[in-house]
């Protein structure tokens, strides 16, 4: 079952449109990435799927709620932190939770039971009397996901929780999302890290110009594209020789000289080439390969070979 569905979602700022007819889904109890350069159109599109942005056109349906025609009932079932730390200054840790407790009318023992439960889950227990103001960027950040599990949603949609945290916070964090989807919630986060997403998304969404140019499973993207497989064939001569050798065969999608060391990098045309025939005409053109190595291509190979590098 899908917990998201965006159904040609669309976003027009005076006749620009920041999100384009986008359309994806996310399904139950898993991890989904957005991932986007900057100005892509990712909290835009989160804005709307938080019910804080009205749509030009397009809807989408958060756990079974159509966030045009039932808003109040998406924010029940819908956590959402937004790319900016909105806490107050002037109040402990533990009454800006007890605020938002208040906020969703909880009684005083639910109060007491829920926010020691999130503070345990955000490892926030040792920080309830410091003042938020006196709270850093990490600190900060975990406490605002700590509100945003106050009223137990079953979604969660994480504008760049890892944005500005250091490594071992950015760990710390990734191991909550685990925790959290662990406990069944389904979490939807954008981020630039593409590497820790890799680690723990179960499927990912490449938005760039408000358009949606991959989604799906990481290693189903990876099927999709042609010409993922990349070699590096290091040689003992001049790789420029070996380059306009390797130029002239047709499985070969592109061929790319790398450093001044003899290698060069090759990318064939599918994964069903192989690197076999390269290797054949460099031997046939006597020129020594000493190493071949098949790159196996991640997700930020991904993201740099479906993004031109564009700034809408
Ligand atoms: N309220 C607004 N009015 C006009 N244009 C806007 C508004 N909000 C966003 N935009 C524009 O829409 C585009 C997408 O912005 P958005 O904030 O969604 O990008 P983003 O992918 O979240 O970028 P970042 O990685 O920098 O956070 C940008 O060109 C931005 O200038
Ligand atoms: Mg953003």
């Amino acid at each position: 079952m899908n917990m998201i569905e965006v159904k040609n979602l669309t976003k027009d700022f005076n006749g620009f449109a920041a999100v384009d007819n986008i359309s994806f889904s996310v399904e139950e109890g898993g991890i989904f990435g957005f991932i986007g350069p900057n100005g892509a159109g990712k909290t835009t599109t989160i804005r709307m799927l938080a019910t804080i942005l009205d749509p030009t056109s397009g809807t989408a349906v958060v756990g079974g709620n159509c966030i045009v025609n039932e808003p109040h009932e998406v924010r029940k079932v819908l956590g959402y932190m937004p790319d900016y730390y909105g806490v107050y200054d002037g109040i402990t840790v533990r009454e800006y939770l007890d605020f938002f407790c208040h906020i969703y009318g909880m009684n005083s023992k639910t109060r007491l039971k829920t926010i020691n439960d999130v503070m345990e889950l955000t490892d926030l227990g040792k920080l309830e009397d410091k003042l938020v103001s006196t709270l850093s960027k990490g600190m900060k950040q975990r406490l605002c996901l700590a509100k945003t599990l106050l009223h137990d949603p079953k979604v969660l949609i994480l504008d760049e929780p890892a944005a500005g945290l250091d490594p071992r916070a950015r760990i710390e964090m990734r191991y909550l999302m685990k925790e959290l989807k662990e406990l069944g919630k389904t979490i939807f986060l954008s981020s630039h890290i593409l590497t820790e997403l890799e680690d723990i998304c179960d499927s990912v969404g490449i938005i760039e110009k408000g358009r949606l140019v991959a989604s799906g499973r990481i290693s189903e993207i990876k099927a999709q594209l042609c010409g993922t497989v990349i070699y590096t064939i290091k040689t003992i001569e001049d790789s420029a020789r070996a380059k306009s050798v390797i130029d002239a065969i047709q499985a070969v999608a592109s061929c790319e000289l790398q450093d001044d060391d003899g290698t060069v990098n090759v990318r064939m045309k599918d994964e069903t080439c192989s690197i076999n025939c390269v290797l054949k005409e460099l031997i046939a053109a006597d020129i020594n390969v000493v190493e071949v190595k098949q790159v196996q291509s991640n997700l930020e190979d991904i993201f740099m070979q479906i993004t031109k590098g564009e700034v809408a």
